[in-house]
């Protein structure tokens, strides 16, 4: 299979695209290190895998805290011997406008959102490096042209693309590829929990050119893409899967 030997970690894979990219991955023969805060979602997307007859392992972690991101890729290459494959994947939302929008809607946001992702890199690059491959898929948004309401989570993935276009030109002559993703709205249950879903999904599906929201399948399957080597001279891209919205 395609990704027969390759380890690969997915943060935030307890649920939505986190979990359809950790089960695609597995599908072609990865080893997969299933990363979330939740346990019991995490190991439910871990039991997926294995009644796939694949290997797969949980880390629970908050990846917004150095010392939880250190210790993820610890288990990952104590479990599996190395790292190939990270998908920075775990995110969260806290929508305001600025008036209510306090320190701690902000930070929370940026810790997770764009910070989390740097400290999975920071410790899973060395691996990689030392074994001349490594692919990285950072989960930005078509949230990061900016949305009213989201000064915080727009703020955090424009940074995700500053940080994947940034470690796209340091990591490159190591043979390690850095892409983004970037979703349109997607079916998951991050956002069924969003205190206004109704009115975000009628408004979505109106300036949607291909008039249905994605579903977590239709990002794994260009996250698989990214990881693969049919994708091995794309580094530095940002790939937006949005059905034709801008
Ligand atoms: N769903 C969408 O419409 C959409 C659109 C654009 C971008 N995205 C991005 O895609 C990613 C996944 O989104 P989703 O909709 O599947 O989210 P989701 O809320 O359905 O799942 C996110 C998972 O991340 C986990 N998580 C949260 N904080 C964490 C932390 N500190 N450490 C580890 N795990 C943590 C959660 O427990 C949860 O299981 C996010 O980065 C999100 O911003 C989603």
């Amino acid at each position: 299979m395609e990704l027969d030997g390759r380890v690969a970690i997915v943060t935030g894979a307890g649920l939505g695209i986190g979990r359809a990219t950790a089960l695609k991955l597995a599908s072609e023969g990865a080893k997969v290190v299933v990363n979330d805060v939740v346990e019991e979602n995490g190991s439910k997307t871990v039991d997926q895998i294995r009644s796939m007859g694949r290997e797969a392992i949980f880390v629970q972690a908050d990846v917004s805290k150095w010392g939880e991101a250190k210790k993820l890729v610890d288990e990952a290459v104590k479990a599996f011997g190395t790292v190939h494959i990270l998908v920075n994947n775990a995110g969260i939302t806290r929508d305001k406008l600025l008036r209510d929008m306090e320190e701690e809607d902000w930070d929370k946001v940026l810790n997770i959102n764009l910070k989390g992702a740097f400290n999975c890199c920071k410790f899973a690059v060395p691996h990689m490096i030392e074994n001349k491959y490594g692919k990285i898929v950072n989960l930005s948004s078509r949230a990061h042209l900016g949305n009213p309401g989201q000064a915080n989570y727009s703020s955090s993935k424009a940074g995700i693309i500053g940080l994947t276009r940034s470690l796209s030109l340091e990591l490159g002559r190591f043979n390690i590829n850095v892409n983004a993703v970037a979703p349109g709205m997607v079916d998951t249950e991050g956002v069924r929990n969003h205190p206004k879903y109704e009115m975000i999904i009628e408004r979505a599906l109106k300036i949607t050119p291909l008039r249905r929201i994605g579903k977590p399948e239709d990002i794994a399957n260009v996250i698989h893409f990214l990881v693969t080597d049919a994708a091995s001279y794309i580094t530095g891209e940002v790939i937006h899967v949005t059905g034709g919205r801008y």
